[in-house]
């Protein structure tokens, strides 16, 4: 074993050495098509250019920070929007599949996280980071199913109306808010396994939920457990909302859903994290990307007839997403929404549209601040950014290798390696992932199909990696710059129900 080390090391040093010269043509190479690039593909050093993002310091947003982190707006009051989307977990949750009510520390998130009755985590699909939320122009969900009806590029939909899922295919949802954020924000306290749960208004429309939720908020219901934690004599919701908005003589006009809603939005609007080194590299800094990341970005950027990787033509532009559909044969597993013969498939975009062009169709991810943003795919059915990209290369060598008999699959999942059974439980992945694949392959043979199989040497799909790192905003990891988005454990906000989360070793959290 030693000597096998010592010489790769050596042989890893030699190339080192007579590569030199080599490697700095190299670099001036890249850095001249990267260049070339930049400006063919008109990228520009700022995502967030031109947009009204809100500051995190306004009143609005710190309002919106209260009710992301408070468990009231859960039906049965365990569940928070942070408990699936934590600054420090990456906007997200560290997990493939979410646990949202009916956790077993509902203050313990990501890693560890546990369902007091299900084995299996009880959300179907991965949770999407809330960060760069504002950059987003036509659709949110992995589905699309909240979607701006103009796509006005730089607008966050905030004009020409948002189909919700509460309106048509196609059609303007009237209550959807000014923006796409707002208009998702309506969702999430609707749904029974992230934040409603079964008993809350059982049976009844989104609007008695969250009519529900905005009388308890402002005390109409005595459902709070502390409604005056701050003993000022008053509601404490009542005096945050007006901080923000006109007083009413009647809390019931002051706390309304809307104003919940616009107050999230303007909370996760304000978590811009755009200062990547790749921004910086294009603003003109040519030292601020590794040789690797060169050679990454190269191939990012480059389509397969040319020599490269071809990801741009769907992860392409500044926010890195053409906000489409595609079907890349991501491995489906976990509860499914109720397509299939089982109900345990996800039809993706078909689900909304219809089109059977769009059955296993996904929104194309963003891929700014990536590398803290996983697990990856709608299922987050893989752990590491290698995996992911790999699946990409070649869909069905990816299918195989994750559904190989020797091993289980659940194995390779982080958050389902200890459930025992785990593959039992979920019989028809491998079957659902197949059916997606041979689409895939049907497309792929007529031509239809954006996803090119792609040959790439073990160090290019290194330096695609490498490249995924670049993406990321330093503030993101730093957990002084984050502090500002994550409310201090001893204010004991959020009308007392402020859920001020830990790790699985119990430390509060507080960075990537
Ligand atoms: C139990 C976990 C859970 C909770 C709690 C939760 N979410 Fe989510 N969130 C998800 C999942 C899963 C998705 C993706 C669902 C889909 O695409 O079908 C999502 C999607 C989103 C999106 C769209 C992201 C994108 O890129 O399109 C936003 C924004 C969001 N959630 C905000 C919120 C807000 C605001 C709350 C609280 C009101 C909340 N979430 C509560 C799990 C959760
Ligand atoms: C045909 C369009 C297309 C191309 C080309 C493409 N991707 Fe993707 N990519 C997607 C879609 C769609 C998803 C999400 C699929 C899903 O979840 O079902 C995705 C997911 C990802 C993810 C996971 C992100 C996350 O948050 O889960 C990464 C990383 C990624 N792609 C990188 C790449 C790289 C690197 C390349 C080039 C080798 C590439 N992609 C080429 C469409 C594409």
């Amino acid at each position: 074993m030693k000597s096998i080390f010592t010489m790769g090391l050596a042989g890893i040093m030699l190339t080192g050495l007579t590569g030199c010269n080599d490697d700095n043509n190299k670099s001036d190479n890249n850095d001249a098509v990267l260049r070339d690039i930049i400006s063919a593909q008109n990228l520009t050093a700022d995502a967030s250019a031109g947009r009204d993002i809100p500051s995190i310091k306004s009143a609005k947003a710190q309002l919106g920070m209260q009710l992301f982190f408070t468990t009231a707006l859960g039906g049965d009051q365990d569940s928070a929007c942070v408990s699936c989307h934590h600054p420090a977990l990456g906007g997200g949750d560290d997990l493939s599949l979410p646990i949202g009510v009916g956790a077993d520390a509902p203050e313990l998130l990501g890693p560890g996280r546990t369902h007091s009755d299900s084995v299996v985590p009880t959300v179907p699909r991965n949770a999407p980071t809330t960060f760069n939320i504002a950059l987003w122009d036509q659709v949110l969900f992995h589905d699309g199913r909240v979607e701006s009806l103009s796509k006005i590029p730089g607008k966050n939909g905030s004009a020409g109306g948002i189909r919700t899922p509460d309106s048509p295919f196609g059609s303007a949802d009237a209550q959807a808010g000014n923006n796409l954020v707002v208009a998702q924000a309506r969702f999430p306290v609707t749904s029974a396994a992230e934040m409603r749960g079964t008993a809350f208004e059982s049976g009844n429309s989104n609007t008695a939920v969250r009519d529900h939720l905005s009388q308890r908020l402002a005390g109409l219901v005595a459902e709070l457990s502390t409604p005056d934690a701050d003993s000022s004599g008053t509601n404490d919701w009542q005096e945050q909302f007006e901080a923000v908005y006109k007083a009413e003589a009647d809390v019931g006009n002051l706390i309304t859903y809307a104003r919940i809603a616009d107050a999230i939005a303007a909370y996760e609007n304000s978590q811009v994290f755009v200062a990547t080194p790749w921004a910086d590299y294009v603003a003109g800094d040519d030292d601020a990307l590794t040789q690797t990341q060169k050679e990454g970005a190269r191939l990012f950027f480059t389509t397969q007839a040319d020599g490269g990787a071809g990801c741009s033509s769907c992860h392409g532009g500044d926010f890195f997403t053409d906000e489409k559909f595609y079907n890349i044969a991501m491995i489906q597993f976990g509860e499914g929404k109720g397509d299939g013969a089982d109900g345990d498939d996800d039809f993706g975009r078909y689900r909304e549209t219809k089109e059977l062009a769009d059955q296993y169709a996904f929104r194309t991810p963003t891929l700014l601040n990536v590398a803290v943003t996983g697990p990856y795919g709608h299922t987050g059915a893989y752990d590491t950014l290698e995996g992911v990209i790999r699946h990409h290369l070649n869909a069905s060598d990816a299918v195989d290798d994750f559904f190989a008999t020797s091993v289980t699959w659940c194995q390779s999942v982080a958050q389902l390696s200890s459930v025992s059974d785990c593959d039992a439980l979920y019989p028809n992945a491998e079957s659902n992932t197949r059916a997606a694949l041979s689409k895939l392959a049907d497309d792929q043979e007529s031509g239809l199909s954006e996803l090119l199989d792609t040959d790439l040497s073990d160090s290019e799909v290194a330096a695609l990696v490498s490249f995924m790192q670049a993406l990321t905003d330093p503030c993101v990891t730093d957990a002084s710059c984050l502090a500002q988005w994550i409310p201090d454990e001893s204010a004991g906000g959020a009308g007392g129900q402020q859920l001020n989360a830990v790790d699985e070793n119990s430390q509060p959290l507080t960075s990537n």
